[in-house]
């Protein structure tokens, strides 16, 4: 018993050490070469630090590069991109930009996904990253081993293995890769194909044909309005309290939640059957961390990794952020400030808090959640607090402030959407000043100016 209590002492002043011992000349590893990667490059490059990112396929920009095969790659690696054919993206340009390396002006107003992905090339060329990026090393494991990290990666061809120390370790692996699947009554009857939004690449398949479509997030919205184009009919089921006002195509038709399927369709909650030939779940992801272990101080589930201080820092082993981990956000702007906050942090720039006060932080947020009956998965969520948050890096990293314009330009956005999912991007948005942006119809030219005032009354 004695020696128990001893060495979860000696564990805890190992925790401590961790979190106030400055390490000289840090050693730092970045996973994956998507934005996470590209930016956390970027900054620790200007900084001088010495770090390496290791990226399991052959190219930079992860889930935006468009691969039209399915399950595994060349290498035999799981295709880890859901990059559909017909992708503009769901934000705006000025949401979409990193600073400092403007999106193109002649791009529209929302970019397809081969004009963002070639942009994402282009800032891996610009700021001369490749170099410090090893392709085709696949992380296997990350362990903490006393006071490193045991970082050992695959070469995907050549199946060499390999084995490293560092110091530090930014996760930016992404999470719209693991599909996360329903169960659902029945489904082993269902004679039609079953596909997961993560495998949807073309509308062709689905031409003349009556779809089942599951969930309406951002893909189950945009993917079910794609195949409506050639589609008999769409079937679209999900519980969303959302207000679309969209004009829905006359073979589109809204279902409540599924009850089960048989052989030829499906019946909902409320009794009625509709005969389907094919079904696509729009049910989301699971967050999927294969190379970590408990070493990791984290918790993992299907929907939530815990404990994150500031949704980013392993409160646990404060020596590794995971990136990218919010939800309802302007995401790149989001990974950008979080890739500057963890340069500033490896840098020394300012110190961090103890784990007592990251752990505090991260319980407040979760005992609101609890108090307000809400799930875990939600603890990722900014949504109304993504301002807050930028400003909440700023004051205690020293990084330069994300400007509020960036929350009321997705504020805007998102006003736009529930009028109608098939016009919100024909607006184009002009950023101002660092708090005003412009709107304005591509079509007619009739711009309306954004005052402050009226953001706020968005907000
Ligand atoms: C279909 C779709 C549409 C989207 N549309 C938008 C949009 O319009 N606007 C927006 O802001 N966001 C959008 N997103 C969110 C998108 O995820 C982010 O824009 C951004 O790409 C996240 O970048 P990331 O670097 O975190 O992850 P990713 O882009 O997922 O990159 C992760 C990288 O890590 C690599 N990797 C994974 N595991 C390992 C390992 N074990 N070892 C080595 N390398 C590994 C992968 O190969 C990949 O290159 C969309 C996402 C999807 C799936
Ligand atoms: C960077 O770290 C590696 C080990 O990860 C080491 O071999 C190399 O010498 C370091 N470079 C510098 C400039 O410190
Ligand atoms: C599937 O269920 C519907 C509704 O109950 C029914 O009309 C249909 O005949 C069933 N199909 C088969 C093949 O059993
Ligand atoms: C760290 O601080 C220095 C000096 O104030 C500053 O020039 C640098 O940009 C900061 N680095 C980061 C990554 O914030
Ligand atoms: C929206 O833009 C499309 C072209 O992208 C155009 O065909 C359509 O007429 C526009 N709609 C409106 C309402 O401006
Ligand atoms: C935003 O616009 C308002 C109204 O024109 C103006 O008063 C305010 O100063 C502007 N904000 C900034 C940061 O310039």
């Amino acid at each position: 018993m004695i020696r128990l209590i001893f060495i979860i002492c000696a564990y805890q002043a190992s925790l401590l050490l961790v979190a106030t011992t400055k390490i000289s000349n840090p050693r730092v590893c970045v996973i994956g070469a998507g934005i996470a990667g590209l930016t956390s490059a970027r900054y620790l490059k200007e900084a001088g630090i010495n770090f390496t990112v290791l990226e399991a396929t052959r190219y930079v920009g992860g889930t935006w590069r468009y691969d039209p095969r399915v399950d595994v790659d060349e290498n035999g690696l799981t295709l880890f991109t859901s990059m559909y054919k017909h992708l503009r993206t769901n934000l705006p340009k000025p949401a979409m930009e990193m600073p400092g390396y403007p999106l193109p002006a002649e791009m529209p107003s929302y970019p397809t996904w081969e004009q963002f992905y070639k942009y994402l090339q282009s800032y891996s060329k610009h700021f001369d990253l490749e170099k410090h990026i090893k392709f085709l090393h696949h992380v296997i494991s990350v362990k903490r081993d006393e006071n490193v990290w045991r970082v050992k990666h695959k070469q995907v061809v050549t199946k060499e293995e390999y084995e490293e120390e560092y110091d530090f370790v930014v996760v930016g692996t992404g999470h719209y890769s693991k599909p996360h699947m329903p169960s659902i009554p029945g489904e082993e009857k269902f004679k039609g194909t079953i596909i997961h939004s993560h495998n949807y690449r073309l509308p062709d398949p689905f031409k003349n044909r009556r779809i089942l479509f599951i969930g309406a997030g951002p893909s189950g919205m945009d993917i079910s309005l794609d195949v409506a184009e050639v589609a008999t009919r769409v079937v679209h089921s999900h519980h969303s309290i959302a207000n679309f006002k969209t004009p829905f195509p006359e073979n589109y038709v809204r279902k409540p939640d599924v009850r089960e399927l048989n052989e030829t369709g499906v019946t909902f909650v409320d009794d009625t059957f509709e005969e389907i030939d094919d079904i696509v779940y729009c049910t989301g992801y699971e967050y999927h961390y294969p190379f970590l272990d408990e070493s990791s101080g984290l918790t993992f589930a299907p929907h939530s990794v815990v404990p994150l201080y500031k949704y980013l820092v392993n409160v646990n082993q404060p020596t590794m952020v995971i990136m990218g981990l919010v939800v309802r956000a302007c995401l790149v702007i989001a990974i950008d400030a979080q890739a500057r906050y963890t340069t500033a942090l490896v840098k020394g720039n300012f110190s961090q808090p103890s784990r007592d006060e990251m752990m505090a932080e991260w319980q407040n947020r979760y005992d609101s959640l609890k108090s307000q009956g809400r799930p875990l998965s939600h603890i990722h969520l900014l949504d109304k607090k993504e301002d807050e948050y930028y400003a909440d890096l700023t004051k205690e990293s020293g990084i330069e402030r994300v400007p509020p314009v960036m929350f009321k330009i997705r504020t805007h956005d998102a006003k736009s959407k529930l009028e109608n999912l098939l016009i919100y991007r024909n607006y184009s948005y002009e950023v101002l000043d660092s708090e005003n942006f412009t709107v304005s119809l591509e079509k007619s030219r009739n711009k309306t100016e954004v005052t402050a005032k009226e953001a706020t009354m968005w907000s």
